[in-house]
């Protein structure tokens, strides 16, 4: 039997990158997975390939009403539970102080902020009632302080501290929640704001392979297993766990 035999999780941004990596991981250990975004297209693809192991909810994590379907649709596909909340689901603004906008800082915290908060809020009956969990994604820039990530850190870094408080409030209740720094994985998520296309954006990340003490950038699989671990570990909350080849360190060679 799998490790994950059994279980429901629900993956934010599970159409693409370190989202759509993970659910293909908790699926090849026997967990039944739900994936949300927005462009039904890559949700789709990736369910495809997964099989009826994997279920899709089209949805905008800023939305109430969304948020509510994602964990409906979980709960429906896990037989009636939500054994993990995976709060994947982030975007990026590149850019100094003199780049930010309120409407560019204020849309970096709703989705990496507000919105997990919300959804994590939205999922706790569920939750409550199978002993679950969640796990947050912060990022190696709380590590690092790298010029042009203003927005981009100061989200990643409430979203550790969020991670950790929640810990604290929801143990009570049985409910654990972890975090997981990952290192450079190569994903599309700068595409956006450089203006690249989804493959340079992914180019991007591989340049940034000496930057690691391991010697190469992450797997979304890598992530995938630092987050199974977190889901089977009874007394594990309010970790903040570095999955990151050892980027975090500030070890690299120049
Ligand atoms: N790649 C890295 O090196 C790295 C390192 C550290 C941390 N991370 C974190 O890892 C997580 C996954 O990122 P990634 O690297 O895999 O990039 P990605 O491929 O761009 O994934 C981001 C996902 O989030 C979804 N998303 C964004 N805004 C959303 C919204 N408002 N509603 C619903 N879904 C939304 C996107 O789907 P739709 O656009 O279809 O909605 C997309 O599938 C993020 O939290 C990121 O900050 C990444």
């Amino acid at each position: 039997m799998s490790s994950l035999q059994g279980k429901s999780i629900l993956v934010t941004g599970g159409g693409t990158g370190i989202g759509a990596g993970c659910a293909a991981y908790f699926a090849s250990r026997g967990a039944r997975v739900t994936i949300s975004g927005r462009r039904e297209n890559r949700l789709r693809e990736v369910a495809d390939a997964i099989g009826p192991a994997c279920r899709i909810v089209v949805g905008d994590v800023t939305s109430a009403a969304d948020r509510q379907a994602m964990v409906d649709a979980a709960v429906a596909h896990g037989g009636g539970r939500l054994d993990c909340l995976v709060n994947n689901a982030g975007i990026t603004h590149h850019g100094g102080l003199m780049e930010q906008t309120e409407a560019s800082v204020m849309k970096v915290l709703q989705s990496n902020v507000a919105a997990p908060l919300l959804l994590t809020q939205a999922a706790l009956p569920a939750l409550e009632a199978s002993q679950g969990s969640v796990i947050f994604i912060g990022s190696v820039h709380t590590r690092l302080a790298m010029a042009g990530r203003l927005a981009y850190a100061a989200s990643k870094g409430a979203v550790q501290n969020m991670s950790r408080v929640l810990a604290a409030e929801l143990g009570p209740r049985k409910v654990r929640v972890n975090c997981v720094i990952p290192g450079a994985v190569a994903t599309e998520i700068n595409a956006a704001v450089t203006g690249q296309d989804p493959a340079e954006a992914k180019a991007f990340f591989y340049k940034l392979a000496h930057m690691h003490p391991i010697g190469r950038i992450g797997e979304p699989e890598d992530i995938g297993q630092a987050m199974e671990y977190l889901m089977l570990a009874t007394w594990t909350t309010g970790a903040v766990v570095d999955v990151d080849g050892g980027m975090g360190l500030g070890a690299a060679k120049l």
